[in-house]
């Protein structure tokens, strides 16, 4: 479910959502209702119930500025929609540090949250200023604290690659230390992606400090029992995200709200994709036949250290040229080959893309 709103954007930030003060969201909630009867027969027409849900994820926007009332009419939603949890659900809020969460805390676990994903980006107060973000470190280590007293299960957002921080040598593993003080089981660092319009483009690093930036982050964790396990994402302790996994894997996935894109593998392994209005509770379709459904499996999967069994994906033919294509790749240790799977290494992952324009010039017409 996505949350369209924040209290304040951030510059660097993509996502749709809409700043707003004072506090009002009977518009969003009136969206949420009338979509949520167009939802429910999509789903009917392909046999696909979305009643019993194995994950929920609340994400946005800031979904922990909803608070009460978001909480509250939630809890009305899902009773009145007969919405229920399998009994190993996982169901995950975003948690920005300056949106008065600690407040709400007890209200939002017993609503069923179980785990949170706190958007700390940096714990250098220079780069919170440039990024425009609306809290403090102080206010991230105190809530980050709160949640290790709960022993919650909970995942901390950094971003990489951000302006001034070759300059400013951002030293990002003496934040990540600050932060795996207090014990969290997974951590997201994504590299910021922005286009020339951005405030501060003329002030990012250069790739290859950025490159150097995500490799060293990334063995820091792996010295603490992380497993780099999805390009951003590390976990120890099996804490991985079951409901991006999920996604990643290409599974079946509901989605509500404004922006938000849905998924359904139908069983004559047809592929349909919705996508809500940002405005109107209205949906666009997008049918996946079987070649677009194999490129999304060879895209996510490769995504993940788990990685591809390329028999699933390509034609006899096909696999002849791809495994071509991995022998050259393995070589420079871009990728690596367990059993009848073939997955990205750590530096890899930074070479998605050219490994996926190396297989589509090579197998043009896939
Ligand atoms: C929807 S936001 C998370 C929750 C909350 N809105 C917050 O910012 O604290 C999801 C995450 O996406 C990442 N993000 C947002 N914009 C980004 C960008 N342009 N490039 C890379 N990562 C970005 C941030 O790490 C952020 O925590
Ligand atoms: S608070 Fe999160 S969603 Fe909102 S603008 Fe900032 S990064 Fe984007």
């Amino acid at each position: 479910m996505h949350f369209p709103y924040c209290i304040r954007k951030c510059n660097y930030c993509d996502f749709f959502k809409h700043a707003i003060n004072p506090i009002n969201f009977d518009l969003y909630h009136q969206y949420l209702e009338e979509s949520q009867i167009q939802h429910i027969k999509l789903h009917e027409q392909y046999n696909c119930s979305i009643s019993m849900l194995k994950t929920f994820y609340l994400g946005g926007g800031t979904p922990s500025y909803w608070g009460e009332v978001g909480i509250g009419f939630l809890e009305t939603f899902f009773k009145k929609n007969k919405i229920a949890f399998e009994s190993d659900y996982e169901f995950t809020l975003e948690i920005n540090p300056g949106s008065g969460f600690v407040n709400d805390m007890v209200s939002w676990k017993n609503l069923g949250v179980n785990r949170y994903s706190v958007g700390v980006q940096s714990l250098n107060p220079f780069f919170l200023k440039i990024l425009d973000r609306i809290h403090s470190r102080q206010d991230a280590l105190t809530l980050i604290e709160k949640l290790a007293q709960e022993k919650t299960n909970y995942s901390v957002d950094f971003i990489l690659g951000l302006p001034y921080s070759q300059d400013q040598k951002r030293d990002i593993c003496s934040e990540l230390a600050e932060v795996l003080k207090f014990h969290p089981n997974h951590i997201s660092m994504y590299i910021l992606s922005v286009d020339k319009n951005y405030l501060h483009f003329n002030s990012l690093p250069e790739e290859e400090w950025i490159v150097d930036e995500y490799l060293l982050a990334s063995s820091f964790l792996a010295s603490h029992g992380f497993e780099h396990y999805e390009v951003s994402n590390w976990a120890k302790n099996n804490c991985f995200s079951k409901h991006n996994l999920n996604y990643w894997r290409l599974g079946n996935w509901a989605a509500l709200g404004p922006s938000a894109t849905g998924n359904i593998i139908a069983k004559d392994n047809m592929g349909i994709r919705y996508t809500w209005d940002n405005e109107k509770p209205s949906y666009q379709l997008e049918y996946l036949d079987n070649q677009k459904l194999k490129l999304e499996k060879l895209f996510m999967g490769l995504r993940t250290s788990l990685g591809i069994n390329p028999e699933e994906i390509f034609t006899k033919v096909e696999l002849e040229i791809f495994k071509k294509i991995v022998d050259k790749w393995e070589k420079v240790g871009y990728t690596k080959s367990i059993g009848s799977f073939v997955s990205l290494s750590d530096r890899g992952f930074l070479m998605l893309n050219s490994l996926l324009d190396d297989i589509f010039i090579k197998i043009p017409n896939f």
